[in-house]
């Protein structure tokens, strides 16, 4: 069976293929490949590839404060690109695989809660469900919501993924950012008026390869939105203590407590929900799967990376040569 895999050198889009490829024929198309904001191209491409089972699609344009400086790029990368792979998915009568983010919801909830804005993980606020009305805050959520949208208009088979907070050893995340501090030495600002729930990119990789099993399978799939994420939230600063605490320890690393700052005094360019942490109930009860929650996916990930990580090595590039590329 074939898979068409976009993005795939992205953080998701990597941890993906390297599940996939053993098992499928994964047709890795990276920027290079298919620009996905250039309809002729993509419609010349997609024109030409050989019979598929299935569509992924985890490229996106995924820098939440450049998006507001470049609003039509956005949208073209992530409603307009998506627009016509979900096209495509449907001519062809197969399934599309799509994600999407939190940052569809405008966190007001928040406002409504006990949350008091310092350490706390929200716990009495209700998490987002799929039938919550998304609002978002920025351009980047707007056409995130954009392209949900336009996949479920134009493809029936569709699976919508919204992912929350992914962070990994590969590529710049919140996590490679707040190691690079740690390990030197440095105190990073970092915002406590933010309950998000992160999410470790190994562990929602390896979710989207259950269900992508159970559809080509033949199993019967409810197409749909769904919440893909682990139990709990936390705010960024409570997350950044963690990695701190987390590093000290595995690193022999004085401690290094990094500074409360607000959202406001941060300054950063787009809005962000205040809280965006969401209820995963229906991915579990559909599929079958259940992410751990997220303080476990954390210790998971230390303890892989304890043993290989050193700073400037979270970069690393990879070329999918197993995989048959789109030229
Ligand atoms: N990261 C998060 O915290 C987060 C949170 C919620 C939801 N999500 C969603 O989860 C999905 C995966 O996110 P991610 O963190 O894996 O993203 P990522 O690491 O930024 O990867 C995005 C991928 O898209 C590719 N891409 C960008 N513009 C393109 C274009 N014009 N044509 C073709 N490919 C293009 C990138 O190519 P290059 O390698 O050339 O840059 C990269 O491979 C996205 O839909 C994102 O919106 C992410």
């Amino acid at each position: 069976m074939r898979i068409l895999l976009t993005g795939w050198n992205g953080q998701l889009g990597w941890e993906l293929h390297e599940r996939l490829k053993g098992c499928f024929e994964v047709i890795a198309a990276g920027r290079e490949d298919m620009d996905i904001q250039n309809p002729a191209e993509m419609c010349d491409i997609l024109r030409r590839l050989p019979e598929l089972s299935l569509i992924v699609n985890c490229a996106a344009f995924t820098d939440v404060d450049r998006a507001e400086r470049e609003p039509r790029r956005t949208e073209r990368i992530n409603a307009g690109g998506p627009a016509i792979l979900a096209s495509e998915a449907d001519k062809r009568g197969i399934p599309m695989i799509h994600f999407s983010t939190d940052y569809v919801f405008d966190g007001s909830r928040a406002a409504h809660g006990r949350f008091s804005g310092k350490r706390q993980s929200g716990k009495h606020i209700k998490p987002y469900t799929e039938e919550d009305r998304p609002d978002p805050l920025s351009v980047y959520g707007r056409s995130k919501l954009a392209g949900e949208r336009r996949v479920r208009e134009l493809c029936e088979k569709h699976l919508i993924f919204r992912l929350s907070g992914l962070y990994g050893t590969r590529r710049g995340n919140f996590l490679t950012t707040m190691l690079k501090y740690a390990l030197s030495g440095e105190t990073p600002r970092v915002v406590d008026d933010q309950i998000i729930s992160p999410n470790w990119c190994p562990m929602i990789a390896g979710a989207a390869e259950h269900v992508i099993h159970r559809i080509l399978s033949g199993r019967k799939t409810e197409w749909g939105i769904y919440h893909l994420t682990g139990t709990g939230g936390t705010t960024w600063h409570e997350f950044a203590r963690l990695i701190f605490e987390k590093t000290s320890l595995l690193w022999d690393k004085p401690l290094v407590i990094p500074e409360t700052v607000s959202s406001r005094e941060y300054g950063a360019l787009a809005g962000r929900p205040a809280y965006s942490v969401m209820n995963p109930d229906k991915f579990v009860n559909t599929f079958g799967y259940s992410p751990p929650d997220w303080k476990t996916q954390f210790l998971h990930c230390m303890g892989t990376i304890s043993k290989e990580y050193t700073v400037g090595r979270h970069g690393r590039q990879a070329s999918p040569s197993s995989s048959p590329r789109i030229r």
